[in-house]
């Protein structure tokens, strides 16, 4: 049989394909065809619950193509998979507006429901496409000697590459991102993506840890270090590394999929959601809702993933142009907000640019779920954060859950699960105010119901 990885790397490919046997398939194939629906009466509204646990099925808050990419703020697969346990059928089509890395596809697909995934971010096509991707493609040898030898070049069309990268890495990048731009095989590319996203970052001046794009002096030693080892070598090394870890990743991932069952994942990526949703087709219709929508204590997506996004080719224009539709900074006209906590909270807010902010949040998040509802048959699922505003912390889910019952919907439960395995940036201020941060300690997750 043909070698297709190193000898090392195919005996943990192996071992780890062994380990998988144990990890059983039978909850992803065994979603009822209908559900009972029972009015709930609770006696409180809020149940704390720790979806790892609840949802064992999935290994690891990284598991497979869940681990591929290092997106901020991404939430775990298990609270998906915990909602579509509870509440989907084996025929739920799900929407996400706001995907991100795309966790709310990934896990539908292993229950075979179709889904359609929307973000303003572009590297969600990226992320789904590599995860869906054939791992037996990557052969790891024959390919790291084709870019040790291709004499392609290419490199972003941005004045500031040499303030991120030194000349000798720009050099070698140029070669195998000239290689992945203008040679590479069409069905090799979405496989290519994150391994060299991921070495790329190896030989950046930029501190991933910080929240911006920034330089720091452990980032230049870094660099320097590499750049004294010899910097071509360790990057190949990196490389291969990379590239070994996303076959085992897509193994993981795909040992999972019923191969009886491709169900679609229809990828809306580098839109703004707030847009889309004004626009629908008169057919557009979902039975789930599940997201995780922008925080109020924005993250900056775009402005984090700028070099990511130079690297796999958007050009500085268009990544402006992105930044611009962000939420919470992009400007928006008033929105009814039908939440009597919304309005309590507002009038607490002294400074102006503060309560701009808060205003914009909700204005621009509730009028893109208000305007998906309508078109959701069955169950809406949002995944909120606590943020703070002046250190008063503000109660998003509660805000959301009293502005769709208003609306008719019916507020289910609020599960409520500690956050310390979601990746988070590492930050003591919130880039939107300014302001030192106290992060937030639980995620809330409401569940509305027709
Ligand atoms: C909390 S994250 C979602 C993370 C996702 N649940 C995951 O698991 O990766 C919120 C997302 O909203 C996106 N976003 C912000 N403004 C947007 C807009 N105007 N249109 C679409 N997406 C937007 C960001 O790019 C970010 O990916």
């Amino acid at each position: 049989m043909e070698r297709r990885y190193p000898i090392d790397e195919e005996i943990q490919i192996r071992e780890q394909l062994r380990l998988l046997e144990a990890v059983s398939v039978a909850p992803f194939r065994s979603l009822p065809a209908t559900r009972e629906r029972r009015p709930t009466h609770r006696e409180t509204r809020h149940q704390p619950v720790s979806f790892r646990r609840e949802a064992p099925h999935i290994p690891s808050t990284t598991f497979g193509a869940f681990g591929l990419y290092r997106y901020p703020a991404k939430f775990i697969p298990q609270a998906v998979a915990y909602v579509i346990d509870h509440y989907a059928t084996n025929r739920s089509r799900i929407i996400d507006p706001f995907a991100g890395s795309g966790t709310t596809g990934l896990t539908a697909y292993l229950y075979g429901l179709d889904s359609e995934l929307w973000d303003l971010n572009p590297l969600l096509q990226h992320i789904i496409e590599a995860a869906l991707a054939d791992p037996s493609l990557l052969h790891i040898d024959a390919l790291i000697e084709t870019l040790t030898r291709s004499k392609a070049f290419w490199l972003p069309e941005w004045s500031r590459m040499d303030y991120w990268y030194p000349e000798p890495a720009l050099k070698l990048l140029g070669k195998v991102w000239g290689y992945y731009h203008l040679e590479a095989d069409g069905s090799l590319r979405p496989l290519l993506a994150i391994p060299l996203l991921r070495a790329t970052k190896l030989l950046s001046y930029n501190d991933p840890q910080r929240q911006k794009l920034s330089r720091s002096p452990k980032a230049i030693q870094r660099v320097e270090r590499l750049l004294r080892e010899g910097l071509e070598s360790r990057f190949y090394a990196a490389l291969r590394e990379e590239m070994a870890r996303t076959v085992q990743k897509l193994l993981e991932y795909q040992h999972l999929l019923d191969p009886a069952c491709k169900p679609a994942i229809r990828v809306q990526a580098g839109v703004d959601s707030s847009e889309l949703a004004e626009s629908l087709p008169d057919d557009a219709r979902w039975d789930m809702l599940i997201t995780s929508p922008p925080y109020l204590q924005a993250q900056e997506y775009i402005r984090c993933s700028k070099l990511d996004l130079f690297w796999l080719g958007y050009p500085e224009e268009t990544i402006r142009e992105l930044a611009k539709r962000e939420l919470p900074y992009k400007k928006v006209e008033p929105f009814e907000v039908l939440s009597p906590t919304y309005c309590e909270y507002a009038e607490q807010i002294q400074e102006s640019h503060l309560l701009r902010l808060y205003q914009h949040y909700f204005f621009s998040v509730a009028k893109t779920l208000t305007l998906l509802s309508e078109r959701i048959a069955d169950t809406m699922c949002l995944f909120v954060g606590q943020a703070t505003v002046r250190g008063k912390r503000i109660p998003t889910d509660v805000i959301f859950a009293e502005h769709f019952t208003a609306l008719g919907w019916r507020h289910e439960v609020t599960y409520i699960d500690k956050i310390e395995a979601r990746v988070m940036f590492r930050s003591r201020f919130n880039p939107a105010t300014g302001i030192e941060d106290h992060r937030m300690p639980t995620e809330h997750m409401v569940i509305l119901r027709r």
